[in-house]
């Protein structure tokens, strides 16, 4: 698939074949999403590939502050990836001082590529995914033992798409472009 057939192809899926997914293929996705570019190359986004059914159905349960929607794709997906981010590096000065007055939100800007660049390696793979926002962060880092000093940044789910949703409506490129 070329790359812009990939990015405008790729939807937000949120029902799924009941089908495992490969570790390997996992890893592939890992792989290729490690080519995100980040802060001083700094890689800093971790991903927890979550199978185990009943902890992918605690998180589903315990850890999207009640919202039934993303409970739901949880249950159906069967595979939940949980990215992190090692925090303190991404925008931060070796001294520890931040870089810019972003302060440490650059480590969160690249967990955002790394998150995409993810999502559209699984698609090209045949694989569907939504990222989920609406999540209890500090729950989610207690349920999936997350390690000391990362931090949960966003939850996807994955796995072979059951359902084939049209593009929700777009901007016009007006909208968002502007010249100086
Ligand atoms: C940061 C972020 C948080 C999101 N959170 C959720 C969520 O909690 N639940 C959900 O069903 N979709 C979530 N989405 C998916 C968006 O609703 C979706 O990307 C948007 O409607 C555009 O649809 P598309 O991805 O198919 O192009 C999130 C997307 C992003 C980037």
């Amino acid at each position: 698939m070329n790359a812009i057939d990939c990015i405008k192809t790729r939807r937000s899926i949120r029902k799924f074949e009941d089908r495992p997914v490969d570790r390997e293929l996992i890893a592939s996705l890992v792989e290729t999403a490690s080519y995100a570019p980040t802060w001083k190359n700094t890689q800093t986004t971790r991903y927890i590939a979550v199978t185990d059914p009943q902890l992918k159905a605690k998180v589903a349960e315990e850890c999207v502050l009640g919202y039934a929607g993303n409970t739901n794709i949880i249950n159906s997906a069967p595979v939940l990836i949980v990215t992190t981010i090692v925090h303190g590096r991404a925008g931060f000065e070796r001294d520890g001082s931040y870089s810019t007055s972003k302060e440490d939100r650059w480590e969160v800007y690249d967990a955002g590529i790394c998150a995409q660049t993810f999502c559209l390696a699984a698609h090209d793979a045949g694989l569907g995914t939504v990222i989920m926002g609406v999540f209890d962060e500090a729950k989610a880092g207690q349920v999936l033992d997350v390690p000391e000093g990362q931090i949960v940044s966003a939850l996807i789910a994955l796995g072979y798409p059951a359902v084939s949703p049209d593009a929700p409506k777009r901007k016009p490129v007006e909208d968002l472009l502007s010249f100086r």
